[in-house]
């Protein structure tokens, strides 16, 4: 997490500095700050909080030097004060990072005993008085970092400038992502190309291990043994264009609206629409050998794989397994020859799902990804990749990467399925034809949003709500909670309806909403019985199912009306209902919807 910029100018860049921040924000919003070389020293402006601030502060304190480096921060070590915020920096140079220097105590323990005053609570620091130690004893710039980061363990991406060098910035790269933007008489640094944008398409993305020393002129780029190494030069599709609200007040609004849009991009990716048949791509593996899938993701990425585990059971007939990615990463799980290892990310980025990716690769599965960022990390270690063309998604809490997360999963289970003989090809064309409606269906959805808002008052005033949902509706409950307490601070509880009489239920009275999420398909009678034992004891009732609500044979709260679908898109319908109930609480309530407290988007810390 946390957002690093740097600009090689041929003008003050301060404030184009804080314009390729703003795009970062995704990435962690705690604080920001920038720092300059101005006449030969190195200055800097930092602010708590929201961008806003440091720009507040950069009015009335202005920069006005041609060689920066910004930050834009997601507190790990040390609270989100000024003090914390980067860059850091000594007399001679001057520091932004992301990722965790894991050795910071000891070789913090070192340096002060050498001498050096640490004046905040950060890793990063330590990366400040290495560099100035060994330029302290002689060393130029680039050998200073050059032998800073011989000594430097865990994740990082640095980018560094120094006093008295105008036409300098180093970066370097072990574990989050960086790209070196090329300018004509500029040169860029950025955690991503989207941030760059504006500036220039002409990318080059550092590989794990390299560091980069930077000029006006060009760059050069060194592998972690130090020697010099070519990494491709590419012209990078993000454009500065596609980040912008249009006319929805908030990222989050603009992204589920886009749903219909990108879910038809997404599945014409994968199916072929025209004869209705899946058109997967080949994953170097013989379908109808795998033995089991696994499949490992985080937060809504991890309830998008969870689905795909309904589908790919029932659909494929094939096993799997799946579970959180910072839990499989340490269980030493035992994985089957002829495994399919299946990593959902819209990042490509998240530490922990790329880890446990590693650690299937080394187990000898087949690695196929699901991602968003096609250039991501975990893109470019996968022997396959299935991208997700949701288009950059700004808002922190995932909408429309999810509904194309589910919708490559659901065309994977049918390619599989097909593959095994376990699709008849009659069921492969009805399971495509109800996916080719997905969108027109939550187009429908969208147009109510009306009563969304109404109930989103009644729900702004509970302290905890509950959701519930049975086989695959039950992964819709856990993400619809997921998303109302992340952006309306309310706490919620996704549970399996079946669950409810083993705990949940001692919660329920009068003030606690109880969302159902029941399609009508061979579980409703069950999940039914369930919402009555809610009734029962008073609670209010919230069903999202396209079933008649007198049928339910309870009084309901509200009943939220969705089209009819087939069984294997339920999921992906059922995603907007949950999303706009959240998203018009928080509204209602008045936080900061795109970019809640103490979240980031891109989670590249364990
Ligand atoms: C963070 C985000 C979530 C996201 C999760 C996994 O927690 O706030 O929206 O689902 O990370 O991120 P990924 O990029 O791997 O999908």
């Amino acid at each position: 997490m946390c957002g690093i910029v740097g600009i090689l100018g041929s003008k003050p860049v301060a404030t184009d500095l804080v314009d390729a921040l703003r795009r970062l924000e995704y990435r962690g919003y705690d604080s920001a700050g920038v720092a300059t070389v101005e006449n030969g020293h190195l200055e800097r402006r930092r602010a708590e909080g929201k961008l806003r601030n440091l720009e507040t502060r950069l009015l009335s304190e202005p920069l006005s030097g041609h060689t920066g480096i910004g930050h834009t921060r997601w507190a790990t070590h040390g609270r989100p004060t000024e003090r914390n915020a980067h860059p850091h920096m000594s007399a001679k140079v001057s520091v932004v990072h992301n990722g965790i220097i894991e050795n910071f105590r000891e070789l913090k323990t070192e340096l002060t005993a050498k001498g050096h005053t640490f004046e905040t609570d950060t890793d990063t620091e330590a990366v400040v008085h290495l560099v100035t130690d060994e330029m302290e004893r002689g060393a130029g710039p680039i050998d200073a970092v050059k032998a800073a980061l011989g000594k430097l363990k865990g994740a990082f991406a640095l980018g560094i400038i120094f006093a008295g060098e105008d036409d300098l910035m180093i970066a370097a790269r072990q574990g989050s992502p960086l790209a070196i933007g090329h300018g004509s008489g500029e040169m860029y640094l950025g955690s991503d190309a989207i941030a760059l944008a504006p500036f220039t398409d002409a990318i080059t993305y550092l590989e794990e291990g390299d560091w980069a020393v930077m000029r006006r002129a060009g760059v050069q780029v060194f592998d972690r043994a130090g020697q010099p190494v070519t990494r491709p030069l590419i012209k990078s599709v993000a454009s500065s264009l596609l980040v912008d609200k249009g006319n929805h007040r908030h990222f989050m609004a603009k992204e589920i609206h886009e749903q219909p849009d990108v879910i038809s991009h997404t599945l014409s990716n994968y199916l072929d629409m025209a004869n209705a048949r899946v058109n997967f791509p080949d994953l170097g593996i013989d379908l109808t050998k795998i033995s089991r899938v696994t499949i490992s993701a985080c937060g809504t990425a991890y309830y998008a794989g969870l689905v795909g585990k309904y589908w790919i059971e029932r659909y494929a007939r094939v096993p799997v397994e799946i579970d959180v990615a910072s839990e499989m990463r340490y269980r030493e799980a035992p994985l089957p020859a002829d495994g399919l290892a299946v990593f959902v990310s819209q990042s490509g980025e998240t530490a922990d799902t790329l880890a446990t990716l590693r650690y299937a690769k080394a187990n000898g599965q087949r690695i196929a990804s699901i991602v968003n960022v096609r250039t991501s990390t975990i893109a470019r270690e996968s022997h396959a990749v299935l991208p997700t063309l949701a288009g950059p998604e700004i808002g922190v809490a995932s909408t429309k990467a999810f509904t194309c997360q589910l919708a490559a999963l659901a065309c994977l289970a049918i390619a599989i399925g097909r593959a095994r003989g376990a699709i008849s090809q009659e069921l492969e064309q009805e399971l495509v034809t109800a996916l080719v409606e997905v969108p027109r269906l939550i187009s429908t959805v969208l147009r109510n949003e009306e009563q969304y808002i109404e109930l989103a008052h009644g729900l702004s005033k509970a302290r905890d709500v509950l959701y519930l949902g049975r086989g695959s509706s039950y992964p819709l409950a856990l993400e619809g909670a997921l998303k109302l307490k992340e952006i309306s601070y309310i706490h919620a509880e996704g549970y399996a309806a079946g669950e409810l009489k083993h705990g949940p239920i001692a919660l329920i009275d009068e003030a606690v909403p109880v969302i159902v999420v029941a399609p009508e398909d061979d579980l409703l009678e069950k999940t039914v019985s369930n919402v009555q034992e809610v009734a029962a004891r008073g609670g209010q009732i919230i069903l999202i199912s396209n079933a008649n609500p007198e049928t339910i044979g309870c009084a309901l709260a509200a009943h939220i009306p969705t089209p009819k679908a087939h069984p294997l898109t339920n999921p992906l319908i059922y995603a907007i209902p949950v999303q706009l109930l959240a998203y018009h609480t928080a509204v209602f309530m008045g936080t900061d919807v795109d970019q809640p407290r103490n979240l980031a988007k891109s989670v590249t810390v364990e």
